[in-house]
């Protein structure tokens, strides 16, 4: 194994997140503002080649995990393409998507034969107003058909993924770990987080401390279980449930010594942490358009984004200065 995607502090990134589209079919308070965000004008968007190719750089060097993200990454046309090639890396081991699940069941059997090794889904409520109300669209409906679909489709677990925001969701924590029950459903609550454009405030955020507790009240055998060293979440479990409960904590107890994630966005630039320092942009092709040369400007680019990763910080600033350092907005990101 190269030393290539080793950082200063020994980390190796073996994980990369690939945003494939700054669209998105809802509109997520805690994600972007109601206005929704401005886009990258589409050819400037990286093509299906180009995320191959950079991709197919990346696991060469050491990656192998994948995930999609966006924007939406199911709105994207080519996915079922992309997931074909990406899956066929060799030295892949695992192709991932995060989704918000309106219009996964449908595609979802094809993506599979396509290689998607699993599924993270964004639910962030049981109750379909408020599923209107913070998403400010319909779809509730099709995003339970979705897990359901996947349940069924033998993924397992199927993760979904809840951002607890104080006076939206925050009384349904325990309502969520009843999913576990009966379901191969990993429900992970996250912490609020701060991007660009929605409107974090302290106040908003449900500490893991104070949604931990929430559940012990109620399923008193909550077991912890052993995480992953390079795991975003803590994971535990509870006697006679088939699924079980995580906490991503992003704010209030960071795992940032663990990391071992890399991002590349919509764009093409290219980003070492969530929050931090800033992107490293992707060279436009030479105009002339020869063949050679366009493989040449891509390892151009994929060599500045090696330096980068040597850069990276130990940690994020901590909540507060995140939430005051000019970032993207998340759906740029893709978390
Ligand atoms: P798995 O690969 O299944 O563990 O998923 P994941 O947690 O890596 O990714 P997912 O897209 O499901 O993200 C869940 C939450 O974790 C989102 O809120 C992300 O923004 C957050 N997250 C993912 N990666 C990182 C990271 O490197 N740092 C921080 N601070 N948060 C992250
Ligand atoms: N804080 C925490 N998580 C967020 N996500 C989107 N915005 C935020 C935020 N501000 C989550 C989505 C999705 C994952 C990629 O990130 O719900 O599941
Ligand atoms: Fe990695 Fe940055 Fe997330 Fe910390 S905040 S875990 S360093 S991406």
């Amino acid at each position: 194994v190269s030393d290539m995607l080793v950082d200063s502090f020994g980390r190796l990134h073996t994980y990369l997140r690939i945003s494939l589209t700054e669209r998105c079919n809802l509109r997520c308070q805690y994600c972007m503002p109601a206005e929704g965000v401005e886009l990258t004008p589409s050819p400037q968007v990286l093509s299906q080649n180009e995320i191959i190719r950079l991709a197919n750089l990346f696991v060469s060097s050491g990656v192998d995990k994948i995930r999609l993200t966006g924007g939406e990454p199911t709105i994207r046309k080519d996915i079922e393409e992309i997931c074909l090639q990406l899956s066929g890396l060799e030295g892949l081991k695992t192709l991932a998507i995060t989704t918000n699940g309106i219009t996964l069941a449908r595609k979802l059997p094809k993506l599979k034969e396509c290689g998607l090794s699993s599924l993270n889904i964004s639910l962030d409520t049981l109750i379909p107003a408020k599923f209107e109300f913070m998403t400010r669209r319909k779809g509730h409906e099709r995003v339970l058909e979705s897990i359901n679909a996947a349940i069924e489709l033998g993924y397992n677990p199927v993760k979904v993924n809840c951002v607890v925001m104080r006076g939206f969701n925050d009384d349904e924590i325990c309502d969520f770990v009843e999913l576990t029950r009966d379901k191969p459903i990993n429900v992970r609550f996250i912490e609020f987080m701060p991007f660009d454009g929605n409107v974090w405030n302290v106040k908003k955020l449900v500490p893991y401390s104070e949604m931990l507790d929430t559940v012990v009240r109620q399923f008193t055998q909550l077991k912890r279980i052993q995480d992953h060293p390079t795991e975003t979440a803590k994971n535990f479990r509870i006697d006679g449930h088939q699924g079980t409960v995580s906490f991503i904590t992003s704010m209030t107890e960071h795992f940032c010594a663990g990391c071992n994630r890399l991002r590349l966005l919509a764009d093409g630039n290219f980003k070492v942490c969530l929050f931090g320092p800033s992107e490293i942009a992707f060279s436009p092709f030479p105009l002339s358009g020869l063949k050679s040369q366009i493989v040449t400007a891509l390892h151009c680019s994929y060599g500045s984004f090696l330096s980068q990763v040597k850069r990276k910080k130990a940690s994020h600033a901590g909540m507060f200065d995140i939430a005051n350092t000019p970032n993207r907005p998340m759906v740029h990101i893709g978390g």
